[in-house]
């Protein structure tokens, strides 16, 4: 089907066709890296969901392999749905997954591959006891789901933990268990947020404060902090926070209540949702992935045969400079799909002005972009507009000022990555990050939003930002990676060799000096595992 096939990507991961949503039980394995996927085999929306399959050495390159599980049993017979691997101390591999019972009960499963011996983990077993956990009395029976990667404690037994709600508070449960069969629901809740209402996909991990590395999902020591996430079922956003976790009684304690998790940060402040991270042993390394989901129509979806993308896979550390955000960044394999780069230094772009960046067809792309303000002499800089406003055509002084992807000559199309600052009366300078997807399309039953937020700007940084161009999607990072925006776009004329790309100045007030290093990127090779090639 060649309808708006220029909107598929060239070296983000996605199905050759149909349906996928969340990540499920990411893991690396004998050499391979494991990618799992909420997927529907037989249509291009949500339904009879199964698991998708498809591994990897370098988290850029992939191969399908069969779907790994099935709806075929009671207990997930509506639904085979998200969950998370845990690789155990003597070398097995647990799944826990959520199933949808035949009376859509939620209820948390346990497989395990057939054969350890096998690297591509073909096949999986469903414990012939399943499920090992139902509902508990006073959560409801749609609202237990999503188990996490398991974390071992002081004690020695094993801890999950499982997003649901009460009322409109979200909340997570932890259990205990020895085996993975039989469990013990703990009495505190991990955490609980008033307002939140239901969390899907938990996210539970430790970071170091001070270290470079990823780690275990198990560790915590002196120096090392927790982020529990939860992806909020009412906005479908994914909230995170940074706090301490209490093995003792098994309790997580924000560092700041006013940044409770839901209330506070966002993973992606763009269109982004049911992330969930894995620690690469291979690499000592984070890795957080993250379903992008369509803002099209569902007749739009059916008509082009496919639906969703996932996000390049992103290394995650705490940010020591900040102490208040984790820092999130392409995985460095990312770099070997590098071609040829352009430079362009010291641009100065004056007050309201477009400067073409000419590099040739402009669909995939890595780019860095550096800026510094100049104030004209004859201008008073302060303003009082905060936030990213209408998006990028609502002038300020201070902004905004960035670049403009998926462009075509005529600007009927583009995709504005911008800065926008805001000059307090008392010298207090903010900035907002932004990606204004409003001007992305002509086409008209498309879902285009400003996304935004403040970023934190450390003293003596400049205004950075990164961003990965892969046909539909745009991929954001600002000041290393403190926030992220990722925008999912319909391009209709901005496409193969007419997109483009420019650096913009909407700022009233000041000249904005430019300097840019961008590459081209390469596709990915992601097919078939080419099985009658190999045996
Ligand atoms: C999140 C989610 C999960 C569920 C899965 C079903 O997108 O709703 O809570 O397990 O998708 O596909």
């Amino acid at each position: 089907n060649a309808m708006f096939s220029w909107q598929r990507t060239s070296y983000h991961f996605q199905p050759e066709k149909n349906w996928m949503n969340d990540p499920d039980g990411p893991l690396f394995y004998k050499g391979w890296y494991h990618l799992f996927y909420q997927y529907n085999p037989d249509s291009a929306v949500w339904g009879n969901i199964t698991w998708g399959h498809a591994v990897s050495t370098d988290l850029i390159h992939w191969l399908y392999l069969p779907i790994a599980m099935v709806p075929d049993r009671w207990y997930d017979i509506n639904g085979v749905w998200t969950g998370s691997a845990t690789i155990l101390p003597d070398g097995q591999i647990v799944m826990l997954y959520t199933g949808s019972t035949n009376t859509t009960v939620q209820v948390q499963n346990l497989a395990y591959p057939a054969n350890l011996s096998d690297p591509l983990l073909l096949d999986w077993v469903k414990y012939s006891g399943n499920p090992v956990l139902v509902p508990p009395p006073g959560i409801g029976y749609k609202d237990f789901r999503d188990p996490t990667t398991a974390w071992i404690g002081p004690d020695g037994q094993w801890r999950i933990t499982i997003g649901s709600k009460i009322n409109k508070t979200g909340l997570s449960l932890v259990y205990k268990t020895t085996d993975f069969i039989h469990y013990h629901l703990s009495y505190n809740l991990l955490h609980e947020v008033p307002g939140t209402g239901m969390w899907e996909c938990v996210d539970f991990y430790p970071v170091s404060t001070n270290g470079s590395k990823g780690l275990d999902t198990s560790v915590n020591a002196p120096g090392v902090k927790h982020i529990l996430k939860a992806s909020l079922d009412d906005t479908k956003v994914d909230h995170y926070a940074i706090g301490t976790y209490y093995a003792g009684n098994d309790t997580w304690v924000p560092d700041n209540p006013k940044e409770d998790v839901g209330i506070g940060l966002k993973v992606d402040y763009g269109r982004y949702y049911a992330s969930k991270t894995f620690y690469d042993q291979n690499k000592e390394r984070r890795i957080l992935w993250g379903w992008i989901n369509e803002t099209d129509t569902e007749s739009d979806d059916l008509r082009k045969g496919w639906a969703s993308v996932q996000t390049i896979p992103r290394n995650v550390l705490f940010d020591n400079k900040t102490g208040t955000n984790i820092l999130q960044w392409p995985v460095e394999e990312i770099e070997t799909l590098r071609l040829n780069s352009s430079e362009f230094n010291e641009v100065v772009v004056g007050p309201g002005s477009v400067v073409p960046l000419d590099i040739g067809t402009a669909t995939q792309l890595d780019i860095f972009a550096e800026f510094e303000v100049e104030k004209l002499e004859s201008e008073e800089t302060e303003n009082d507009a905060t936030g990213c406003g209408r998006g990028s055509i609502e002038r300020t002084k201070l902004g905004p000022f960035g670049i403009l992807v998926i462009a075509d000559d005529s600007l009927s199309e583009r995709t504005p990555i911008f800065f926008r600052l805001h000059n307090s009366t008392g010298g207090d300078v903010t900035t907002f990050f932004c990606a204004d997807e409003t001007r992305s399309s002509i086409a008209p039953d498309v879902l285009k939003r400003v996304y935004g937020t403040e970023v934190p700007v450390v003293d003596g940084e400049k205004l950075s930002f990164r961003v990965l161009v892969d046909h539909s999607i745009v991929e954001s990072f600002a000041q290393g990676g403190r926030r992220v925006i990722t925008s999912r776009v319909y391009p209709t004329q901005a496409i193969y060799g007419a997109a483009r790309i420019f650096l913009f100045n909407n700022a009233s007030g000041v000249n904005v000096k430019a300097n840019l290093k961008i590459w081209q990127l390469n596709s990915a090779f992601i097919h078939p595992f080419p099985f009658d090639q190999i045996q």
